[in-house]
């Protein structure tokens, strides 16, 4: 990653708040605890048992710079999980006031990228759909209940993506799609509980999920042939995206919700 947040104006503004982050040990979500944790929010990083170890060294890395940070293992696809992990976080850290759902997928593993819509195996379709969009669900439902039980005010971020935009990129444009929409009416719904809702719509984020969606192709290459589509001229960092999620947890966006952010370099202007 080798970028590290250096301190602004911007420094300790979240003080004393509580962020519940999935998909917190790696990519997106690890860039969002670091940057969150930066500004003085305690993080809980919700992932899955089998990204223990990374979610380890993220606490451990924000715990050496003095944040408070705990991780718990969960899969957020299912709500048994998620409620019981929350708890354990809500024991650890204090209950949550910011979450962003930042833990999802691409592809299914064995997913062959050529195929189109109507061939696509109902594995790879249930695989995404089930962590993009009811994992996101999941996570939401149980932390904003736990705001509004304290009568509480709080900030949701949801992860979207460009692909949600173009309709290019099979069952993961359909997820994405889901997550904005819902996204849009969590936040009709939660406005009078005072909870803003809003989304990041990424563009092309050098993460470790970036790479599985270039087919058989060589990295190198791919990487110079998606480069060339960007306007800004590079592929965004996670902490593009975790820059765009202070902002929507901060004070200074207190009057946005329903609104998507889109961190992309303008890829989606598209060319004249
Ligand atoms: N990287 C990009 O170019 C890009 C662009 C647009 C949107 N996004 C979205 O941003 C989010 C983060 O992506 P990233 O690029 O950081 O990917 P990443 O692969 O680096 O991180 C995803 C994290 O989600 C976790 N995760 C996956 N399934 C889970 C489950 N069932 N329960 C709990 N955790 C689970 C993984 O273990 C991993 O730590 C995703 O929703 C992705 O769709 C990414």
């Amino acid at each position: 990653m080798g970028q590290v947040y250096r301190n602004t104006e911007m420094t300790r503004r979240l003080e004393g708040s509580r962020t519940y982050i999935s998909g917190g040990a790696s990519g997106i979500g690890r860039a969002c605890a670091e940057r969150l944790a930066a500004a003085g929010s305690s993080i809980a990083i919700m992932d899955l048992p089998a990204s223990r170890e990374a979610s380890g060294e993220t606490v451990d890395s924000l715990e050496r710079r003095g944040s408070v940070a705990i991780s718990v293992d969960v899969d957020v696809t299912d709500p048994g999980q998620v409620s019981a992990g929350v708890a354990r976080a809500t024991e650890a850290i204090g209950p949550p006031d910011f979450v962003i759902t930042a833990a999802g997928v691409a592809t299914a593993p064995s997913h062959d990228h050529t195929v189109s819509l109507l061939e696509t195996e109902a594995e790879h379709w249930s695989f995404v759909m089930d962590v993009n969009v009811s994992g996101s669900l999941n996570l939401i439902r149980e932390t904003t209940s736990s705001m509004m039980d304290r009568s509480a005010s709080g900030s949701v971020v949801t992860l979207s993506s460009v692909a949600a935009l173009n309709p290019t990129r099979g069952v993961y444009s359909i997820s994405k799609a889901a997550v904005w929409m819902m996204t849009r009416i969590l936040a009709r719904e939660l406005a009078p509980c005072g909870i803003r809702v809003n989304s990041i719509a990424p563009g092309l984020i050098d993460t470790p999920m970036l790479p599985t969606t270039r087919g058989g192709e060589d990295l190198e290459t791919w990487a110079t042939r998606q480069t060339a589509r960007i306007p800004l001229g590079r592929l965004g960092s996670p902490f593009d995206v975790a820059s765009a999620a202070l902002f929507l947890v901060s004070e200074d966006s207190s009057y946005i919700t329903g609104s998507m952010i889109r961190p992309d370099g303008g890829l989606t202007m598209g060319s004249a």
